[in-house]
């Protein structure tokens, strides 16, 4: 891949899921302007962290709710704030919403935007590394509950998606290798060269290195809309199913739970999901050692997290069993066959989990 092959402006346009993506640098303000500027009222739902400068002077109809974001805002709560907040404000069949912020602004903007007045137009700006490469592509949104992640939401695609990545710089590292995590995970389930052009430039993409950041967000989104386009409704189950996207994510969802969001950010609890998975699909004789130890390798070069003692144990195991992609006692996963490719596996019931969990260091 040429790391210069970026251009100021680009725009994937997809016709079937009715969104586009724009992928340019210092170029929000501008955007919020236009969509001001071509609609009756204009609601701004901003990450209060996000420190940009809208410019909105002579833009009277654009409402700004700032909102203190996090995994504790994606709960009823948190839903019910900003929709009464929205309807306070005199929200109309007219006006749209646009999301400024990371991927738990994203995910519950977006389920307001889609249930309001029964759904008004909107767009995202997606401000975090994670949610750039991740969140904020395949219109999924939605809260938690106490009994898992995402179980309320909507399939709901944005108007437009604006990435633009002069927003990362005040985003702390920590962060930035969160989104790695994503960026990391779309090359092991589908993409050996990405993987290996990864390994060599992976230093350079967390410094964020403007061409080489750019060049593997691009890649991310292709692969993750890859997956959406075949199945935008996650209703197959095979390996083109969107389910492969969620590599790492089915223990990585039951750690971050369990420690309810505190311990671990999204990108750190699925960077432990990824290991442990990769750990399984190599028990299994899916995956082979050596190309295990090269991942492994890679996460603990860039400082990904790859263990944590919850993963031996039994609470683990009640958390799998209410996510809700598990039906009665058997656990779904998408697994590594090799680095670059990914199958959809749901053979496994609650019990072997547990076995083959007690043995994983
Ligand atoms: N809808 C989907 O398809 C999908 C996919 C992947 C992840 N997710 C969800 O995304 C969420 C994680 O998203 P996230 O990692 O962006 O978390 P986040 O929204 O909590 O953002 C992380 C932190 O960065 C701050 N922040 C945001 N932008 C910033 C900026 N430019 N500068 C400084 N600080 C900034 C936020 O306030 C927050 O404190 C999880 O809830 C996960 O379930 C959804
Ligand atoms: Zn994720």
């Amino acid at each position: 891949m040429n790391s210069n092959y970026m251009q100021k402006k680009l725009i994937i346009k997809n016709k079937k899921l009715k969104t586009s993506i724009i992928i340019k640098k210092n170029y929000i303000s501008k955007f919020v302007n236009n969509i001001a500027k071509n609609n009756e009222k204009v609601f701004c739902i901003l990450d209060k962290k996000v420190k940009i400068d809208l410019n909105i002077g002579k833009q009277k109809n654009l409402k700004i709710i700032s909102i203190k974001c996090g995994e504790k805002v994606k709960t009823f709560d948190g839903y019910k704030d900003l929709t009464q907040r929205l309807i306070k404000n005199n929200i109309n069949r007219k006006s749209v919403i646009i999301a400024i912020g990371g991927g738990t602004l994203g995910d519950l903007a977006g389920f307001a935007a889609s249930t309001v007045l029964r759904g008004l137009d909107f767009f995202l700006i997606p401000t975090t590394l994670l949610s750039q490469v991740d969140s904020s592509i395949g219109g999924k949104n939605g809260i938690n509950t106490n009994y898992g992640k995402n179980l309320i939401g909507t399939f709901n695609q944005p108007k437009q998606v604006l990435i633009d990545i002069s927003v990362l710089n005040s985003l702390p590292k920590k962060e930035i290798r969160s989104g790695y995590a994503e960026i990391i995970k779309h090359a092991l389930i589908k993409d050996y060269s990405f993987f290996c052009w990864l390994e060599k430039n992976a230093s350079k993409l967390l410094n964020l290195n403007k061409s080489f950041l750019e060049k593997a967000i691009y890649k991310s989104i292709m692969i993750k809309l890859f997956y959406v386009k075949k199945d935008e409704k996650e209703f197959l189950i095979n390996n083109n199913s969107r389910a492969m996207l969620n590599f790492g994510h089915t223990i990585g969802h039951a750690v971050e739970s369990h420690y309810d969001y505190k311990k671990f950010n999204h990108g750190e609890a699925i960077s432990i999901g990824m290991i442990t998975e990769a750990k399984i699909s190599n028990y299994l004789g899916i995956l082979s050692s050596n190309e295990l130890e090269k991942i492994i390798k890679h996460f603990k070069k860039y400082g990904l997290k790859i263990y944590d003692n919850i993963i031996n144990d039994k609470k683990l195991i009640d958390r799998l069993i209410k996510d809700k992609k598990n039906f009665q006692n058997n656990i779904n996963f998408s697994l590594i066959k090799n680095i670059g490719s990914s199958i959809f596996y749901s053979k496994l019931d609650k019990n072997k989990v547990y076995k083959i969990l007690q043995k994983l260091k």
